[in-house]
């Protein structure tokens, strides 16, 4: 068997969702669509590029003559806070709620899109008195709270690119992404809630910058008024600088091409890579899809996404798209469990969210803690669910389903990337009959396929790596200053397409199944086996909450399969549970899939973005040291691993 077949056969999963009649007669985007943007895929980004408000009509599409460097729109230009913010109050919608946000203690805040346009105008004005021009860099390291927003649009609007560095990152991961940007200015805060005390950012900050000279001005919004370090001169208070400024401001108009954003991938090896973004193409793409996938009806939907703004989702999905296109949402500062584990439950209820975007990790999470969270609250608001950042194991697709959907609404599994700026393969909520693990098909516009290692497209019910055939109007524009490692990292791989990093295969249908990062994918005995899809057999059992799955050397076998399991609240822990999951596997998959070594753990290791950390896991398998772990939610979290290890040194 190659082991193109063997990635192919695994897994099998029958299960089928059509779309919900109500929901596929009403719905923001049909079948028809594939077909249109297949028979002439230029003309359907034109017509998407005319959903924005320019300043000046784009005449071209895509300009892809010298690639792998796109320009979409290039002689557009169009102003990005004004499409979000502006053009909903001068159409009279000023009064809607564009974020409702809900602080961690409890505190919320209505903010209208005509109070946000004030707000950001002010902002922006602020940026221009401390010296900030059109293309300077400024960095962003905030909590959740809407003063991101602000921040974000301000230098949107002006044209000054950020960086927006997540708030969870330690001063050294600041200084080196503020030193790669080159940033003059720093917006950050004097601490945000999590976990139910003030946390401090601002020391971080005052850090970095002792290695960062170019930096002239701190911006500081006070949150929590907890006391902070001050350095006269360098420092400024947001809420001081704004008060006075003039909520009067004159959106330019910047080229479609003009740099809107840099954000640094945490990168699992090497330094970190500034992905960049730019304008007119990205507006675009994340306005169409925010409109297609989640089927956004801004009237009558409150949408809440709850990722963090300080990964490409919550710029593309809490920023971008859904402020373009209108929406009323949702935003969250603080963590799921506190103060209790139905949190995220209460705010659906409390805000009556009918659209709900949320990561793998966290469903996994929930049903760790049980069922009998989501059941003590109302729920049925909710119309439609999104999962994004992991493969989702069919087993916990299926519990999102019942127990957050009861079992009403579609769930769209969006695979896409920092790099690529939008979502690029799911299901539409009101055309794809869904299969509980598979995002399935490109979008409309969207060209990805699987191929082998010779680059031939895989035939259906093959598998291989991803690969997306031609350019789209969100993907990243270049790493910022390093043009030959976006040619090295993403176009040499494989010739003409660009290499996602992902394994995948295309099932009977031509369906696609994501099989997590090509590094994670394991050779046991000659056959290939991905990680993705052992822990989905370890998920589908019932005593099962959580699963990561590594290869570790092995003599006989080249790699072995080595399993660490979360039990769900109810279970225990025995050698007999240990067996039946063996056996578990080996009907699931195959007697290849068996796990040679099974160990139930309380935590795994997560990056602070939720994605299992596997190569630490393979250390404590291969009974190492273990490596880097700066990149780390929680740190503690591999000592208590290593202690579950029989032969740990
Ligand atoms: C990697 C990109 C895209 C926003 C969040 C992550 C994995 C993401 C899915 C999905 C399977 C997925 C891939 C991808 N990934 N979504 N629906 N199914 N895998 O952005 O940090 O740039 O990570 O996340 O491995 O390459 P990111």
């Amino acid at each position: 068997m190659s082991s193109n077949e063997s990635l192919a056969n695994l897994l099998k999963e029958e299960r089928r969702f059509a779309p919900p009649g109500e929901l596929a007669a009403a719905a923001n985007v049909t079948a028809e669509a594939y077909g249109r943007a297949k028979a002439d895929r230029l003309a359907f980004w034109a017509e998407q590029a005319r959903r924005l408000t320019w300043a000046q009509e784009p005449t071209q599409t895509l300009d892809w003559s010298n690639p792998p460097f796109a320009k979409w729109f290039a002689d557009g230009k169009l102003n990005v806070a004004y499409n979000c913010v502006d053009r909903h109050v001068e159409a009279g919608l000023g009064d809607r709620v564009a974020i409702h946000f809900e602080g961690e203690p409890g505190d919320s805040r209505a903010i209208t899109y005509a109070e946000l346009k004030d707000e950001v105008a002010k902002a922006a004005n602020a940026l221009l008195e401390l010296g900030i021009r059109k293309g300077d860099r400024v960095a962003v390291y905030l909590p959740m709270i809407p003063e991101a927003v602000v921040a974000m649009l301000a230098c949107a609007r002006i044209g000054a690119p950020h960086s927006v560095v997540f708030g969870g990152f330690s001063a050294d991961a600041v200084a080196s992404r503020i030193q790669d940007a080159d940033a003059k200015l720093v917006i950050t805060a004097d601490g945000g809630y999590r976990r139910g005390k003030p946390s401090a950012l601002k020391p971080a900050i005052d850090t970095a910058l002792e290695s960062c000279p170019q930096v002239e001005h701190v911006l500081v919004v006070r949150r929590t008024g907890q006391e902070t370090a001050w350095t006269e001169g360098r420092d400024v208070w947001w809420d001081e600088i704004t008060a006075r400024q003039s909520t009067a401001h004159t959106p330019e108009a910047h080229d479609a091409e003009h740099p809107l954003f840099i954000l640094y991938t945490s990168g699992t090896t090497g330094k970190p890579k500034g992905i960049l973004h730019t304008t007119g193409g990205y507006l675009t793409q994340t306005a169409f899809t925010h409109h297609a996938v989640f089927d956004l009806k801004p009237e009558t939907d409150v949408y809440w996404c709850t990722a963090d703004i300080g990964w490409v989702t919550g710029h593309s999905y809490i920023v971008y798209g859904p402020l373009a296109n209108g929406a009323t949402q949702v935003m969250y500062e603080g963590t799921p469990d506190t103060p209790h584990q139905g949190r995220i439950f209460e705010i659906v209820q409390k805000y009556g969210v009918t659209i709900l975007y949320t990561a793998p990790t966290l469903i996994r999470t929930w049903m760790k803690w049980g069922d009998a969270i989501p059941a003590k609250f109302d729920l049925s608001s909710l119309r439609l669910l999104g999962s994004v950042g992991e493969p989702i194991n069919p087993e916990a697709w299926i519990w999102y389903r019942e127990h957050i959907g009861g079992g009403r609404c579609p769930i769209v599994d969006t695979w896409w990337q920092t790099e690529t700026g939008s979502i690029m393969i799911s299901p539409l909520p009101g055309v794809t009959e869904a299969k509980p693990g598979s995002a399935q098909v490109p979008l409309p516009g969207i060209s990805a396929t699987v191929v082998d290692d010779e680059a031939h497209e895989v035939p259906d019910g093959s598998g291989g790596y991803l690969v997306l055939t031609e350019p789209w109007p969100s993907m990243l524009r270049t790493i910022w200053g390093d043009d030959q490692r976006y040619v090295d990292t993403y176009w040499s791989r494989f010739e003409g397409r660009y290499f996602a990093g992902d394994g995948a295969k295309k099932d009977e249908d031509g369906d696609i199944w994501l099989l997590g990062r090509v590094d994670d994918v394991m050779l046991v005995s000659g056959h290939n086996i991905s990680t993705t899809e052992v822990e989905s057999a370890l998920v589908s059992h019932p005593q099962v909450a959580e699963a990561a799955v590594v290869g570790a050397t092995d003599a006989t076998t080249g790699q072995a399969i080595v399993a660490f399991v979360i039990l769900r609240g109810t279970a225990t822990d025995s050698e007999e549970l240990v067996a039946e999951l063996r056996d578990h596997v080996g009907k699931v998959l195959g007697p290849i899939a068996k796990p040679k070594r099974i160990l139930t753990v309380s935590e795994l290791p997560k990056t602070r973005s939720g994605k299992i950390m596997r190569r630490l896991l393979r250390d404590v398998a291969e009974n190492r040291a273990v490596g880097d772990v700066t990149t780390l939610a929680d740190s503690t979290v591999m000592d208590l691993i290593q202690s579950k290890m029989p032969t740990a040194p």
